[in-house]
């Protein structure tokens, strides 16, 4: 009985003692792993151990554990302590006390701060959202991830830059933005307020319809590019291409662009006309003015033709070269060469081509083509050989103005004389046009009015020629042979030659 007083007196219940002990940090960051463990001086002898939050019971285990917060928050700050059961003495059991602790949890960092860069974005922009926030300065070594949404939907998740780029930002694009940081292991996170954010749209003008190639020039066949623009103008722009004559629309196309072109693949004499363009946005409409297209029809095959006075071409001749491109659209350059050697250049700026005059005073023999040109690819013509011989003839004309014009000069045993104008007449010179290949006689002028006369040494050979006319050459004709006359009676002679015939 005396024991069991004795007991009871020393049984110390619930007395703050050194038996039982706590440890724990007494402050803490957000997200952090925080034990706090409480152990007695023989923890075999502890039947049951309690853990206390500002008075609150949180845990009890049957033997010596620590409790752990394996995730801190604030609403873990607070003060701490055990108490513990455990064997005194045979049978008696007694209960020990720790003294409290209190635990500070802090926060790692605060909510973020948004920030959109520039204030007031206008359409097809670029902007940079920023997610500001402060690491506690002894933690400032964690790495944080960041979120950016727009109306609660993200935009980007767990980027590992606090600032975010959007190439472009459209008006359909406004709205409530907000941000979040997180720590790598998603511990802890927080969200930035949300800011409005009213993308500015800008009305389009300036409207401008051009061509490409430019001028509103396009060759047949070939292929011709409208294109519209607005020199101002933000968001979807509805661009539409009319034709101002025939009221006619050729179709439209919507895009995030200042610009948009319609192709005509192939060119024909039917797209010539007057169009424009108008370009919409919201309820905005713009109209270009107009541009005039006409459609120019490139050179495809020039015809090269030689027209030479006689049925044979000798040096002295004058030919004529006509170079002409039936379809093709004017101006056009000609150029003609011999041999590949440049004679001319012609611009013509109406159709029925164009004529060079060639004199053939030294053997030009070869091959003649000639280039047409209207600005798409100069084209060639196929190649006309010309055969310039000598003239076989013991007759000649000189001084005129070609060599079916002129004195009559015939030649005997190498030496060249003259013809004396009696009863020289034109059955005469129809044959000696005959002969040259000249073509019918014209006129039967003195052979004075072809200056300068002849040589004072120089002979007079026939006196009277008695041709009737049908004879080839001026030899078949009967003659009287020179007896009594001066070269201011010379004979001469002018054919036809001018009226030129095809070679
Ligand atoms: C601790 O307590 C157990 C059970 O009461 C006992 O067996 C053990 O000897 C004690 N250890 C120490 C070091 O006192
Ligand atoms: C366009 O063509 C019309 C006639 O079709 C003409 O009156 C007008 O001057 C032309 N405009 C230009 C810029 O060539
Ligand atoms: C050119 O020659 C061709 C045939 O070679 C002919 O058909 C055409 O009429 C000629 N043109 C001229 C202008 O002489
Ligand atoms: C002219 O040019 C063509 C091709 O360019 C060539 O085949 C020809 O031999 C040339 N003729 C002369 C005479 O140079
Ligand atoms: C004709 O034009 C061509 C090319 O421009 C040039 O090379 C040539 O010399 C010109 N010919 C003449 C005779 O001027
Ligand atoms: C040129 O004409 C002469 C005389 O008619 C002839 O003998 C010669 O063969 C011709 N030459 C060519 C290349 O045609
Ligand atoms: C003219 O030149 C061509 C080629 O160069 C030659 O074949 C021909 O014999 C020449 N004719 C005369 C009359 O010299
Ligand atoms: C003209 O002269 C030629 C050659 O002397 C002769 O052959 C021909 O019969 C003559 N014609 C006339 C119609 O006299």
């Amino acid at each position: 009985m005396l024991l069991w007083l004795l007991l009871l007196v020393l049984v110390p219940v619930g007395i703050r003692s050194d038996w039982l002990s706590i440890e724990m940090p007494r402050h803490a960051y957000e997200g952090d792993r925080v034990v706090v463990a409480c152990s007695g001086e023989n923890n075999s002898k502890i039947k049951r151990l309690m853990y206390y939050k500002n008075g609150h019971r949180i845990a009890t285990y049957h033997s010596a554990s620590s409790y752990t917060i394996s995730n801190a928050r604030s609403s873990d700050s607070g003060s701490y302590y055990c108490k513990a059961d455990r064997t005194w003495f045979l049978f008696v059991d007694t209960t020990e006390e720790t003294t409290s602790v209190r635990l500070t949890v802090q926060e790692l960092f605060p909510a973020p701060r948004l920030t959109v860069r520039p204030l007031l974005p206008t359409e097809g922009n670029s902007v940079t959202l920023s997610c500001d926030t402060r690491l506690a300065p002894d933690r400032s070594r964690t790495q944080l991830r960041y979120s950016f949404f727009r109306d609660g939907h993200a935009l980007k998740s767990g980027w590992s830059s606090s600032e975010f780029g959007i190439s472009a930002l459209w008006k359909e694009d406004s709205g409530y933005y907000s941000c979040e940081a997180m720590t790598a292991t998603r511990s802890v996170s927080r969200r930035s307020l949300q800011s409005h954010v009213e993308v500015q749209r800008i009305p389009v003008s300036g409207v401008l319809l051009e061509t490409q190639p430019p001028g509103g020039q396009a060759f047949e066949g070939n292929r011709l590019v409208l294109v519209c623009s607005v020199a101002e103008g933000t968001g979807e722009i509805t661009f539409s291409w009319h034709r101002e004559d025939t009221g006619e629309s050729l179709g439209s196309k919507s895009q995030r662009s200042q610009r948009s072109e319609l192709d005509i693949l192939v060119i024909g004499e039917s797209h010539a006309g007057r169009y424009y363009c108008t370009a919409k946005s919201d309820d905005d409409l713009i109209q270009s003015e107009a541009v005039n297209i006409t459609v120019r029809i490139p050179v495809s095959q020039p015809v090269l033709n030689i027209s030479a006075p006689g049925a044979h071409t000798y040096i002295g001749d004058i030919v004529e070269l006509h170079c002409e491109d039936k379809r093709a659209s004017p101006p056009v350059l000609y150029s003609f060469y011999h041999e590949n050697v440049s004679l001319g250049n012609i611009s013509v700026s109406s159709g029925g081509g164009v004529s060079f005059t060639l004199s053939l005073t030294t053997n030009r023999s070869g091959n003649y083509f000639c280039e047409a040109d209207n600005g798409l690819v100069a084209q060639r013509s196929e190649v006309v050989a010309l055969n310039v011989t000598e003239a076989p003839f013991k007759v000649r004309l000189v001084n005129g103005r070609h060599r079916c014009e002129g004195r009559v000069e015939v030649e005997q045993d190498g030496h060249w004389g003259t013809v004396c104008d009696d009863g020289w007449d034109m059955k005469d010179v129809a044959v000696l046009c005959r002969e040259l290949g000249c073509g019918a006689a014209k006129h039967t002028p003195a052979g004075m009015l072809y200056p300068p006369v002849a040589e004072e040494n120089q002979p007079v050979f026939i006196q009277v020629a008695l041709c009737n006319g049908t004879e080839e050459a001026l030899a078949e004709c009967e003659q009287v042979e020179a007896f009594d006359c001066g070269h201011d009676e010379d004979a001469g002679a002018v054919c036809e030659a001018l009226l030129l015939r095809p070679f």
